[in-house]
């Protein structure tokens, strides 16, 4: 273990319903937290299967999301309409009947020609929403909450093992070629992941305990570089994911 690595808190829920509740009970905290010290909260969100009941939980609460800012950690560079769309899943499960003005949410780019300018572009909304001038480093934007899950791969965001975006530490957000079987994407980079004051990640199933573990320990995969994070890490995980 590195000098200095935020390892961050594990927190066990007994099952799939009680982590949908307790990440739904975090995400609340923390844009409530950041509306009384800021006024407003800025919150990035991933996709995947894991967080989708949490969101739903959420949208149940009482939440002031008139101060509300919604971005994403990651989408596909697909259509809103694809399944396959973080943004457009989160609009069809929770986000269409939220009273959050249209203003406050900010999709990635969906498909288009222009798969780098896409990533640009989202580069400066997320800096336009976050207040932050064009030239300020990645590290200087600071999230309010970035949710995340990790893959069975340990990639988390779109930060997939042995890809460039990995490194990146000038830009806030870049394009990530297709590979294979997976989509071209578009991703927050590490940098503005380990500024942002509190990283909440969920995981579950058996298929992600030896992920936690090598995540908060020593293991060569990208969501161990989470242990860079300034803020505060918090690893939701259910009994099953628990290393
Ligand atoms: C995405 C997510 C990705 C996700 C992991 C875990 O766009 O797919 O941002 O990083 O969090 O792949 O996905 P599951 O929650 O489906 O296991």
């Amino acid at each position: 273990m590195s000098a200095g690595a935020n390892v961050g808190a594990l927190e066990v829920a007994t099952d799939p319903e009680e982590l949908a509740e307790r990440g739904a009970t975090k995400l609340r905290a923390a844009i409530v937290d950041a509306v009384r010290e800021r006024g407003r909260a800025v919150v990035a969100l991933s996709g995947g299967e894991t967080p989708r009941p949490a969101y739903v939980r959420l949208a149940e609460l009482d939440v002031p999301w008139e101060r509300v800012e919604l971005v994403w950690v990651d989408d596909r560079f697909v259509p809103w309409s694809s399944p396959r769309s973080n943004y457009g899943v989160a609009l069809r499960d929770w986000l269409a009947r939220l009273p959050i003005p249209k203003g406050n949410v900010h999709p990635m780019p969906p498909e288009g020609p222009d798969h780098e300018g896409a990533a640009r572009a989202y580069d400066a909304e997320l800096r336009r929403v976050l207040g932050a001038p064009a030239g300020a480093p990645p590290d200087a934007l600071a999230l309010d909450l970035a949710l995340l899950g990790v893959g069975d791969d340990g990639h988390t965001a779109s930060l997939f093992p042995g890809t460039a975006a990995l490194d990146v530490t000038d830009r806030a957000v870049v394009a990530v070629p297709g590979e294979g079987a997976r989509e071209p994407r578009i991703t927050l980079t590490f940098p503005v992941l380990w500024s942002a004051r509190r990283l909440l990640v969920l995981a579950q199933g058996p298929k992600k305990k030896p992920v936690i573990a090598a995540a908060r320990g020593d293991g060569a995969i990208p969501a161990r570089r989470l242990q860079r994070a300034r803020g505060e890490l918090v690893w939701l995980v259910d009994r099953a994911a628990a290393p």
